[in-house]
């Protein structure tokens, strides 16, 4: 469609969510998650959620993009809810040293079935790209619901997850003592600000580590489910350090439910809600906990990282099974000079980057000299035309920025392109953080 007939047939808008002095979503607000919720196949919340969700969303100060479609059809949702949406927010990763950086979170794209493929998601990312951009963002930040949409829009995958399943059967016990006290608490008592003080913890240490949405806390915490309503059947315990009281020692938390096998041959699964830990050893004690549950065949964990301390811990390494590994951030770099310089980096070294980005935004030769662990970054050509060390995508350079993935496994893709394969390998080891990332935030 060309920007004129789009034009003609829709009109974008940019609002901030608002409520009401009820505390209801106002009208384009109450539009807007009409919209989403058809999107993603959600039933909508009842008045109460609804509100809760809202305050959420202005809390977290979104910046929303619906596209209208400008001649509707009587009867049709499109006289009220837009056909397209699109939210974005501040939202920080951590590099794992105590230092992070705030990224553009982009979250609820959807387009009505009866639009697609009109070049509507096209449209809201240009917007929301320039929009970031002219906010001072150095990167964007997604976490995807298909694999193939973003790369087109300069995004790489810049963590994978792995869902686990540990037969207990045959875990324990672990091969080196775990230490300190696992205590049973209430979801309530954790949400009381004990988990999130565990969280910024975590994060602060954690490599690809994002800050969570507000409306994320009472579902990990265990007072509420996916979809809004009182939850009822999660659990929560704490980990302290030995001879550790105070309710400021906790260094770890998991929340999780059971659900009963029906059949035969069907397990009943512990699944993890949520598992925060600001040190390994309650990350050990944790699942030692877990796995010492009774009643129960199998602890099941959604978000593991790729190199997970429990495969070596085990009794037995083979009660470790991975059931379903999958993308988790993206990201996409919209300043290389400011988000190059944000990160440590492990090893010293000079390199320079020739970087393409179709979308303009961060196209150029780049220079990046690292002393002492910090990052210096010289534009040394406006396009990627500069003599380089490296050469890649915008895409792949979002995909190496946390140094979960390795230049040199891309060089091996046939993304990363060297002459001198000793390139790749500098920057991996400039790139590789001091522990393995970690990404535990869906947004
Ligand atoms: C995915 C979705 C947002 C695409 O919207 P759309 O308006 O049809 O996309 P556009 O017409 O702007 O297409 C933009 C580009 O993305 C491509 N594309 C769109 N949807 C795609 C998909 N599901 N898989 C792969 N490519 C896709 C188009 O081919 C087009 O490519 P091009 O610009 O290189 O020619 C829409 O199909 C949707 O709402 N899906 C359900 C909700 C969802 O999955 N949201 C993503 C949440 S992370």
């Amino acid at each position: 469609m060309s920007n004129e007939a789009f034009d003609d047939r829709y009109e974008l808008r940019e609002f901030a969510p608002g409520t009401d002095e009820q505390g209801a979503p106002d009208a384009a607000t109450d539009a807007w998650m009409h919209a989403v919720g058809l999107g993603f196949h959600e039933p909508h919340p009842n008045d109460e959620v609804a509100a809760l969700m809202a305050e959420a969303f202005v809390a977290d100060r979104e910046t929303w993009l619906g596209v209208h479609v400008r001649r509707p059809l009587p009867g049709s949702v499109d006289e009220t809810w837009p056909a397209g949406t699109f939210a974005w927010f501040p939202k920080s990763l951590s590099w794992g040293d105590g230092q992070a950086v705030e990224t553009q979170a982009i979250s609820a794209v959807t387009v009505r079935p009866t639009e697609r493929r009109r070049g509507i998601l096209r449209r809201m990312m240009t917007h929301a790209l320039e929009r970031g951009v002219a906010e001072g963002y150095a990167v964007a930040s997604l976490t995807a619901s298909e694999g193939t949409i973003y790369r087109r829009f300069g995004f790489g995958c810049a963590i994978r997850e792995r869902a686990v399943r540990v037969r207990r059967a045959r875990a324990l016990p672990f091969l080196a003592p775990t230490t300190g006290t696992v205590t049973v608490v209430t979801p309530e008592w954790l949400a009381d600000g004990n988990a999130r003080a565990v969280f910024d913890r975590f994060d602060a240490r954690t490599p690809g580590s994002m800050k969570r949405n507000t409306s994320t806390w009472p579902i990990v915490t265990g007072l509420r489910n996916g979809d809004g309503e009182p939850a009822k059947d999660v659990r929560a315990a704490v980990h302290r350090p030995d001879g550790a009281t105070d309710a400021d020692a906790v260094d770890g938390y998991v929340t999780w439910r059971v659900k009963e096998g029906s059949g035969r041959d069907q397990d009943t699964v512990l699944e993890v809600v949520d598992l925060v830990y600001a040190t390994d050893e309650a990350y050990l004690s944790l699942w030692e906990f877990l796995l010492s549950i009774d009643l129960n065949d199998v602890v099941s964990y959604k978000r593991s990282r790729l190199d997970d301390p429990i495969v070596a811990a085990l009794g037995d390494n083979r009660a470790y099974d991975v059931d379903h590994e999958e993308d988790h951030v993206w990201l996409r770099v919209l300043d290389v000079p400011a988000v190059l310089a944000s990160r440590p980096y492990a090893v010293d070294g000079s390199i320079v980057l020739a970087v393409s980005d179709t979308m303009g935004f961060a196209a150029g030769t780049y220079r990046l000299d690292v002393v002492d662990g910090r990052g210096t970054v010289t534009r040394t050509a406006a396009d990627d035309s500069g003599e380089a060390d490296v050469r890649l995508d915008v895409a792949d350079l979002g995909a190496l920025l946390i140094g979960s993935v390795s230049p040199v496994t891309l060089a091996a893709a046939g993304l990363v392109r060297a002459t001198d394969p000793a390139a790749p390998v500098l920057l991996r080891a400039m790139l590789t953080p001091a522990r393995a990332p970690h990404g535990i935030t869906y947004f």
